[in-house]
């Protein structure tokens, strides 16, 4: 990762591997995994997890460059939720803002970072956390 210039600029390449290498981390967390695993397993590779990723890759491009292909509700999974909590919710930011940091510079990345933690206190208000 070291030997890499960080990018300055966000497009939908990589957007794409920011999601990738985001996820398998939200896997190793054993606060904010089980929620996952109940819903789409463990097993990144599977079908399940392989539509999660696009469909995560639609949601960024659409929150940070406009696109127009994700058509989900981004609160609805999150409503059925059991024991979710801020701490997991603050674990999930934790890794989002490391996987961002490790890939973006300064400017692209507190774009990423500031929508993030905008979006998961929009879900944390209306969870009623
Ligand atoms: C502790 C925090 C979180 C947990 C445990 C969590 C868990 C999940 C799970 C398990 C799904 C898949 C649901 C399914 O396919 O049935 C999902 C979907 C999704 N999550 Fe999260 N999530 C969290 C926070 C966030 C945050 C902060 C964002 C945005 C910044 C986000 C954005 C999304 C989106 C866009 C979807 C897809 C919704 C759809 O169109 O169906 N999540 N989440």
């Amino acid at each position: 990762m070291t030997d890499k210039p960080l990018y300055s600029s966000i497009h939908q390449e990589n957007i794409q591997e920011l999601v990738h290498a985001f996820y398998p981390k939200i896997l190793k967390d054993e606060l904010v995994a089980p929620f996952f695993i109940a819903k789409l397993g463990d097993n990144i590779e599977s079908p399940l997890w392989k539509e999660h990723l696009k469909l995560l890759t639609e949601f960024w491009k659409f929150v940070a460059l406009g696109f127009d292909e994700y058509e989900g509700n981004p609160l609805k999974p999150h409503l059925e939720m059991q024991g979710i909590s801020r701490e997991a919710f603050s674990n999930w930011l934790k890794l989002f803002h490391e996987t961002v940091d490790e890939r973006f510079d300064e400017t692209a990345g507190s774009y990423l970072k500031d929508k993030s933690a905008e979006i998961a206190e929009n879900f944390m208000r209306k969870l009623n956390l």
